[in-house]
């Protein structure tokens, strides 16, 4: 390696001199010996002693996920990575594509650092069965699936492994606490881990009933009562939610139905125990809102109600032409004309 040989005494001005003139090589660590310092250059440099040495290649350090990546990705792969990332307190869950699986290990080492959590999972399924977990292979970091997702300023505890929860609801769980009016009596039917129930009692003083079939979401419910300073109250039930309401022997003046899969076969349930006047908020994977509006007019039909329509919104896009569909309805008497 070409270098320029300078007295110890002006090796830090010869530096800055050479790196001002565009003549220093920056790829290289400058050698500092016991009389001389030797400086990296690209070019011979006028009325210095250039010298020929071995010199250290410096390393350097990649600021981006892209950059960590860059020699083994292309970059639209690096992209479709990076929009997958799911993270959840100090883990980091991510969809690797069928064509990168070889390369997971790879992929999974630079999510570490790049987003300095504690650990990396991929996921190995789709979201399946009654309680709405998929299979999660560990790529990189600790082996630890337990964490504490902050959320609009609460604690949520959970097992990424063994409960369902997601990070890309939050904004649609304020907007629903947002909604809700001091005094409510609320129903969650399928309630998780309770990030609706918890960010809602955070912030308004509410009754809250709280069902999962999911014995460990609702362990973790029972400690996020615990981990949160929460104005309203929470009460929670382990079981199918059509057996365990059979002993509620109250109205609720709100229901939150966020099972979008299945939510509709649970309308003749929720009609029954709402109060008239009161708002389900109703989920469902659909590619437009008519047939859940439609669904919401039946089940209130069939015990002579009505329900007015009063908000719509798409939640997240779940497939191509398909979402995850959010729709207000206020369940009224039924009207004579
Ligand atoms: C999509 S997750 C939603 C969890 C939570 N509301 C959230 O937003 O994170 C649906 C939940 O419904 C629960 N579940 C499924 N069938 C149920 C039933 N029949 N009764 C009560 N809970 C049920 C599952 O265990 C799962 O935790």
């Amino acid at each position: 390696m070409k270098c320029v040989k300078v007295p110890l005494r002006q090796l830090n001005d010869t530096r800055v001199q050479l790196m001002e003139n565009g003549q220093m090589n920056m790829e290289y660590r400058i050698k500092a010996g016991n009389e001389y310092g030797y400086i990296p250059v690209n070019e011979d440099v006028d009325d210095y002693e250039i010298v020929d040495i071995e010199l250290e290649p410096l390393k350097r350090t990649a600021h981006n996920f892209s950059e960590l990546l860059e020699d083994e990705l292309t970059s639209e792969e690096i992209e479709n990575l990076r929009t997958s990332f799911d993270t959840i307190g100090d883990i980091v869950i991510l969809e690797i594509p069928e064509n990168l699986i070889g390369k997971k290990q790879i992929i999974g080492d630079a999510a570490l650092k790049f987003t300095k959590r504690k650990a990396i999972y991929m996921k190995k399924s789709a979201i399946k069965g009654t309680i709405r977990i998929r299979d999660l292979e560990f790529l990189s970091g600790e082996d630890d699936s337990i964490t504490i997702h902050k959320e609009h300023g609460a604690r949520l505890k959970l097992d990424v492994k063994e409960v369902y929860f997601s990070p890309r609801l939050a904004t649609e769980r304020k907007r629903v606490m947002e909604s809700v009016e001091d005094g409510e009596k609320i129903l969650d039917m399928f309630c998780g881990i309770g990030p609706f129930p918890i960010v809602i009692a955070k912030n308004r003083n509410v009754d809250i009933i709280a069902v999962d079939i999911n014995e460990s979401a609702i362990r973790y419910l029972d400690e996020n009562i615990k981990l949160n300073k929460l104005k309203g109250n929470i009460t929670t039930y382990c079981g199918d939610v059509r057996e365990v309401s059979k002993s509620f022997n109250t109205k609720f003046d709100r229901i939150i139905m966020n099972l979008p899969g299945l939510a509709y076969t649970f309308l003749d349930v929720a009609v029954d125990l709402i109060e008239d006047g009161g708002i389900i908020n109703y989920y469902e994977f659909s590619d437009s809102y008519e047939q859940g509006i439609n669904r919401l007019k039946s089940a209130c039909s069939n015990i002579g109600k009505d329900v007015e329509i009063i908000n719509t919104r798409k939640v997240k896009s779940t497939s191509p032409g398909e979402w995850h569909v959010a729709i207000d309805g206020k369940v009224i008497e039924k009207s004579d004309d």
